[in-house]
């Protein structure tokens, strides 16, 4: 070889090594990209062993060139090394802190709307003797349907759009799975609602999201009546929702009889009809009912003892309604744009 020809190979292996250290890298192969290039056996100490071998006026340069090689590659290791200890202990790193850097802004604590209405519902309720109890979110199907009076291949199944999971359970499509869960815990009397979410297979627009919040209830009691759902139901949408006309309008749940939707008068039209009552001048707020025997009798409660009501508020709605926001992907955005409106 002649000097220009080994000149040359000791710049490609400084290149090399240059690209091999700027690659991602980590402490095991920062070590073997350095023992390639700096090792015993490395082209570049190879070179220098055999130095006498050249005639004497290329001597000088190859070895300046070796060594100059050789202390950019160590110096690059070197730091490496460094800035990756930095990166595992970033607190004991100086390398990291740049003190002139200007301070990180902490922006004031701020509820999110549905925490806050969440927080103010379970208040009202405690008020009234209520306690808040929790379900499993990832159900058995017997706790989400049959317990509830809705039997397998029942066609009021296809109300609940049910993800299926592979193991057999379900994630919960509505809380009223919480009811018999409780009942066969607690003994009655018992006053309880259930806040959580619950799982839809819906295709998602501003009214639907395939998960949502519901807050489930159930008031038992040996003397319970349709009144006192009646009484109780009108003093939270009034209380949540500043409702002043409310109207109950029969209905089909399985797991009650009689079955009622609780209506409150359009808040925004004040009854006149408007695109969000679809002009019928009321707005579904709370579905409800008395319990059915049949899911006394799963729980283990005798129906001829205990009479008890139930009702289940798809909770996100109950905040459009409040804050008059149109679309519900807007309050699960994170945007804080949105949420500083709150
Ligand atoms: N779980 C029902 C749903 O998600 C709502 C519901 C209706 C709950 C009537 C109740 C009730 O407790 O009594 O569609």
């Amino acid at each position: 070889m002649n000097s220009e020809e080994i000149l040359k190979k000791i710049e490609q292996a400084l290149n090399k090594a240059k690209v091999e250290f700027n690659e991602k890298i980590n402490e095991k192969n920062l070590d073997e990209i350095y023992k390639n290039y700096l090792g015993k056996n490395s082209l570049l100490n190879n070179i220098l062993r055999g130095i006498s071998d050249y005639e004497p006026e290329i001597r000088k340069n190859v070895g300046l060139s070796v060594n100059a090689a050789k202390s950019q590659i160590e110096e690059i290791y070197k730091n490496l090394k460094e800035q990756l200890k930095a990166d595992n202990n970033p607190a004991g790193s100086s390398l990291r802190i740049d003190m002139s850097l200007p301070g990180v802004k902490i922006e004031p604590f701020h509820t999110h709307p549905i925490t806050a209405v969440l927080n103010d519902t379970v208040d009202f309720f405690s008020s009234m003797g209520f306690e808040v109890v929790e379900g499993p979110e990832i159900e058995t199907t017997h706790y989400n349907f049959d317990a509830l009076n809705i039997p397998d291949n029942h066609p009021a199944r296809d109300i609940w759009d049910t993800f299926y999971l592979k193991n057999g359970f379900i994630p919960r499509t509505h809380t009223s799975s919480v009811q018999v869960r409780t009942m066969e815990t607690r003994k009655p009397p018992l006053r309880v609602i259930a806040p959580g979410r619950c799982y839809r297979y819906e295709s998602v627009d501003a009214t639907h999201l395939f998960m949502f919040n519901q807050v489930e209830g159930l008031f038992i009691d040996k003397n319970a009546r349709l009144s006192d759902l009646k009484g109780i139901l009108e003093a939270t949408v009034k209380h949540l929702l500043g409702a002043k006309k409310t109207r109950f309008r029969p209905a089909f749940y399985p797991f009650v009889e009689p079955g009622l939707d609780l209506d409150i008068e359009c808040v925004f039209c004040h009854g006149k009809g408007c695109s969000v009552c679809k002009s019928s001048g009321w707005i579904e707020v709370i579905p409800c009912g008395m319990v059915h025997p049949k899911v006394f009798e799963y729980a283990g409660i005798n129906p001829a003892e205990y009479k008890g009501f139930a009702f289940g508020m798809g909770f996100d709605r109950l905040v459009m309604l409040k804050y008059n926001v149109n679309d519900l992907r807007l309050l699960y955005s994170g945007n804080m744009d949105v949420l500083n409106q709150f």
